[in-house]
């Protein structure tokens, strides 16, 4: 038995000295020290053998596999290093070469590739472009822009409210309170919310700066819907201008240069009775279809109405002049017209996109088409 362990012990210490990998040696190891090895079961039947055999047999026994374990443990640390020194070498990269195939650099997405668009004809009206929060208050978002406590917008099924890092802490029985079951209807969660348009905006605008006034403001916006047509996060385009004898012709006047430069030439514009609470009179802008009419064809876009909603748009109401007065907005002075518009319908016609969600999904294949 002493020799069988000799006989092993000395062909285990050539295999794990002849290995050349990692791989390899994690072979030998199992080979000779695994649990179906021989060696480990000789260990394991040494309680069988006479009590004089047991000794020496035992012994020779542990000292071959502590030998072999240390021989193992030696000879995997060189393979190791000689491994991670040669995958140093072979992965090096060196980074102030060009790239090679030099890569494309790109494009916009289509969202931005629209909003820029639609930014540059505004610019060249003489707008400035600003940016507001996207977290906004009750005050700017609803009531200082006359919505009634009652709106049905400012309901919970319709707006993402955000609760205050204090009205999280408050103790359960006061938030249930909170967003009680028998509250009236539009009664807000909290006075912190996701907002729900970019018109906050025109409060903010005016508050910083008097008359007068001529600004877009493109951001995202949120609201609880989700379908083909609607996402809960998107993004609009207010307008608003401010000065002395603006009129309704002066909105029709924009929105037309607008319609023109994004639809095309020969566009027209037409406007059609509605209502915002910010805004009086209120209205909903269409633009005449842009697509070739076939006959013998329905047109998908304009349904063969000739006109394709896109934009909401108005007077601003005194009321809301009413709440920035102080800054210059005197009611009795001023008059205005603001617009708002999403930049996914913008897009989403001009380009004849048909579902919302492509804007989303970010396939390249449907990405690479445009910009
Ligand atoms: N804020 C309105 C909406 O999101 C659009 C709008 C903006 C209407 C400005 C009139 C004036 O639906």
């Amino acid at each position: 038995m002493i020799e069988r362990i000799a006989e092993l012990r000395a062909d285990a210490e050539a295999a794990i000295a002849a290995a050349s990998t990692s791989a390899e040696l994690e072979a030998q190891r199992v080979r000779y020290l695994g649990r179906k090895a021989e060696l480990p079961n000789v260990l394991r039947t040494i309680a069988q053998l006479s009590p004089e055999q047991r000794g020496p047999t035992g012994k020779a026994a542990n000292q071959a596999r502590q030998a072999l374990e240390a021989l193992i443990a030696q000879r995997s640390g060189q393979l190791e290093a000689g491994e991670l020194e040669q995958r140093l070498q072979t992965d090096r990269v060196d980074v102030t070469l060009p790239g090679s195939p030099p890569q494309p650099v790109g494009r916009h997405h289509l969202l931005t590739a629209t909003r820029r668009e639609i930014e540059d004809v505004f610019m060249g009206l003489g707008f400035k472009i600003v940016e507001g929060p996207e977290v906004e208050s009750v005050y700017y978002n609803f009531d200082a822009l006359n919505f009634d406590v009652t709106h049905p917008t400012r309901g919970r099924a319709d707006t993402f409210y955000v609760q205050r890092p204090e009205a999280r802490l408050a103790p359960l029985a006061l938030r249930d309170q909170d967003a009680g079951q028998d509250a009236p209807r539009g009664t807000p969660y909290s006075d912190v919310l996701l907002r729900t348009h970019t018109s906050p905006m025109q409060l903010r605008a005016m508050e910083l700066e008097p008359p007068p006034l001529y600004i877009i403001v493109p951001g995202r916006v949120y609201r609880r819907d989700s379908d083909a047509t609607h996402t809960p996060q998107f993004h609009q385009i207010e307008g608003l201008a401010v000065d002395e004898d603006i009129t309704l012709a002066d909105l029709k006047g924009t929105l037309l240069a607008f319609a023109r430069a994004i639809f095309g030439p020969d566009r027209e514009v037409r406007l059609r009775p509605h209502f915002f609470p910010f805004t009086e009179p209120s209205i909903e802008v269409d633009v005449s279809c842009f697509m070739e009419h076939a006959a013998s064809e329905r047109c998908r876009v304009c349904r063969d109405t000739g006109w394709i909603e896109i934009l909401g748009a108005g007077m601003v109401d005194p009321n809301v002049f009413g709440y920035v007065a102080e800054h210059g907005y005197d009611p009795e002075r001023v008059q205005g017209f603001a617009f708002g518009m999403g930049v996914e319908r913008i897009a989403m016609l001009k380009h004849r996109v048909p579902d919302l969600r492509l804007l989303y999904d970010n396939d390249v294949r449907f990405l690479e088409q445009f910009g």
